[in-house]
């Protein structure tokens, strides 16, 4: 596979480092729209918590981008919407999720993130925007895919930045 790759739906982005990951995430920023579903997928310490504190901090969050492994969510109030960022690692079996009502939350306008959406099982509702992480040498490796027609503009925000990057890294 190429090291940057994209197509209608789908696009592979390498990320040497951890301000990569951020970057990445800030470049979402500004697709961000009421009721847009995130899910990060990727092992322990893949950089999905990076990626979220990435997108914050250019949202305009200022203090500090906690993960919620143990707190299950974390709520922020950026760019006019409220953005819940999700973590159910620590679930152990996914009715964990009704059971704690989380439900409601993915009705509104709010966007949420979610850390593991796996184990959630199919009680989570459809992701807009599917972004999985892997270890790739020293660094990470993204790819993203547009689920549903929220994630379409939101892929081609990535891939604007996507080109950026590579040209600017001399890849091209
Ligand atoms: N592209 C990268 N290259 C190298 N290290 C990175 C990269 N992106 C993030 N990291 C580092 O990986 C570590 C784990 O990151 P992070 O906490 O974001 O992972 P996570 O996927 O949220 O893990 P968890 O599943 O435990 O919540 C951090 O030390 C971070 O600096
Ligand atoms: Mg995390």
């Amino acid at each position: 596979m190429r090291d940057h790759a994209a197509d209608d739906n789908a696009l592979t982005q390498p990320l040497a480092d951890e301000a990569a990951t951020a970057a990445l995430g800030a470049a979402l920023a500004p697709a961000l729209v009421p009721g847009l579903k995130i899910f990060l997928e990727g092992d322990l310490g893949a950089g999905k918590t990076t990626l979220v504190r990435g997108l914050l901090r250019a949202a305009g969050h200022a203090g500090k981008v906690k993960s919620p492994t143990y707190t299950l969510v974390e709520l922020y109030a950026v760019s006019g919407l409220n953005l819940y960022h999700f973590d159910f690692y620590r679930f152990d079996r996914p009715e964990e999720y009704l059971d704690a009502g989380l439900d409601e939350y993915f009705q509104g306008d709010a966007v949420c993130i979610v850390e593991w959406p796996a184990q959630a099982g199919s009680y989570l509702p459809a992701a807009d925007l599917e972004i999985r992480l892997a270890l790739s040498g020293d660094g990470r490796r993204a790819t993203i895919r547009a689920l549903g027609p929220r994630g379409l503009p939101c892929l081609r925000c990535l891939s604007a930045y996507s080109a950026a990057a590579a040209t600017s890294s001399g890849l091209r």
